[in-house]
């Protein structure tokens, strides 16, 4: 290729000032990089988001708050489901990457690691019940993709049983096991894969047998919508998994990690399954990182089977020190009476909302941050969308449920901070309001 590639000697001169300049971010008026974006990266979405109004360019970003290339400041509502629980570049977790940075890099994910050690001893500490090792992975969905292979490695059934508008990323076996919505355009998918409806043990009791691996489930499906299940269902997907001789997986990639104002969503229900799945919020904001946390026995597999999932960035050195200094931020004496007591402030705004615009607001469903605001039909989620954007708040609807608002804010959202969204829920309920009765037509429909 010739020198400086496509673009030609002068397009790379173009790029290396950019560098030089040290100007990461704001180097160039936000249209411009949007037009890079959508001839570079995905014309496709930058259409999309054109039409929600949420083209804008994250550049800063702080804590609760990210500043769009033009100065416009948001309260980051999505927090990219969990990835943010501690808020954007958290002190004690950048801090801990730039000391390790001096002394570690990724590290070789063939050999022993003393960082991927700690991590897992700790997580063994933490995590309920008998779970004792872990497994760390790149991502989410690579870490459902392993969780499903021990099951069906431990087990050597084929059998999976997961939810229906279930999401647990976009992988091989984390595909199969989402909804069937995910996989139009990818058939024929992996066997064995069957669905129910989240929350019907009846139905769950029809789908497991003496072939089924496991079960997976979401402890609260996000993309269904932020469902919480009744009191009984976890007591009974456990009984169930047991006496099928199944194991029971949660994917706690959303709820986990304090999200739910307890350490482990499962907690509520005081079920241990015997894999916990986790992700997103594992990465501190700064590095990615997932792991596949299991109970002792199920390592029967892995012993037989050491090299079975080999995967270079999983458990990255680097990572698993970001990981232990998010732990100790969650861990703090303190930290899940704050998630619970600004989720309950959070409720009083929900509530003043409704009584507000009882034409609009149908109700929310919540466990500590965990939070939907729901809508009174499927137009209106991405009409808030929109008009919460325009009032600087981030946060979208549920891909399987536009009318459910999914309200994610950082764990260390502030009281202050709290009022200032549900100010501008208010703002932008006030203008959907206006847009329904223009006539507006939905930006969006997934
Ligand atoms: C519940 C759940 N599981 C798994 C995943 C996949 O995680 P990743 O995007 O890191 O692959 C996600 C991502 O949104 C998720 O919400």
């Amino acid at each position: 290729m010739a020198q400086g590639g496509k673009g030609g000697p002068a397009h790379a001169g173009t790029l290396r000032q950019e560098r030089a300049g040290g100007r990461l971010v704001g180097g160039k008026p936000q249209a411009a990089v949007v037009e890079e974006f959508a001839s570079f990266v995905s014309p496709g979405r930058v259409g999309v988001y054109r039409a929600l109004g949420v083209d804008a360019v994250p550049g800063r970003r702080e804590g609760v708050y990210v500043w769009d290339l033009d100065g416009k400041r948001y309260i980051n509502c999505r927090s990219s489901g969990g990835v943010f629980n501690l808020g954007h570049r958290a002190p004690a977790v950048v801090n801990a990457l730039k000391q390790a940075l001096d002394v570690l890099d990724i590290g070789d994910h063939m050999l022993l690691s003393e960082q991927r050690a700690r991590l897992a001893r700790r997580l063994a500490e933490l995590t309920p019940g008998d779970i004792t090792y872990s497994f760390f992975t790149a991502s989410g969905g690579e870490a459902c993709d392993v969780a499903i292979k021990l099951a069906r490695g431990y087990t050597g059934r084929p059998g999976i049983v997961s939810a229906e508008n279930g999401y647990h990323g976009h992988t091989g076996f984390a595909l199969s096991a989402g909804d069937p919505r995910f996989k139009r355009h990818f058939e024929p998918l992996m066997p064995g894969f069957h669905q129910v409806p989240f929350g019907d043990v009846e139905a769950l009791r029809r789908a497991v047998d003496e072939t089924t691996a496991a079960v997976i489930f979401e402890t609260i499906p996000a993309t269904a919508g932020i469902i919480i299940p009744p009191a009984d269902f976890f007591p009974a997907v456990r009984q169930v998994c047991d006496a099928a001789g199944a194991l029971m997986i949660l994917d706690e990639v959303q709820a986990g990690l304090g999200r739910t104002g307890r350490l482990w969503a499962t907690d509520e229900w005081g079920v241990v399954p015997d894999i916990l799945v986790l992700g997103k919020g594992m990465s501190g904001g700064v590095y990615p990182l997932s792991a596949v946390c299991y109970r002792a026995h199920v390592d029967e597999f892995f012993r037989r089977n050491p090299f079975v999932h080999l995967t270079s960035f999983g458990g990255a050195d680097l990572g698993c020190v970001c990981a232990l200094a998010m732990l100790d931020e969650i861990c703090r004496p303190g930290f899940l009476d704050h998630v619970r007591s600004m989720g309950e402030r959070f409720e009083r705004g929900f509530a003043a909302l409704r009584k507000a615009y009882p034409g609009l607001v149908a109700g929310w469903r919540r466990r500590g941050l965990m939070m939907a605001f729901e809508l009174a039909d499927d137009r209106l989620g991405p009409m808030m969308t929109y008009a919460l954007g325009e009032n600087g708040v981030i946060a979208v609807f549920s891909d399987f449920r536009p009318r459910a608002m999914q309200i994610m804010p950082p764990l260390v959202i502030q009281p202050a901070q709290v009022d200032e969204v549900i100010d501008a829920m208010d703002r932008a309920l006030g203008l959907v309001e206006s847009m329904v009765a223009a006539g507006a037509p939905v930006p969006y429909t997934p």
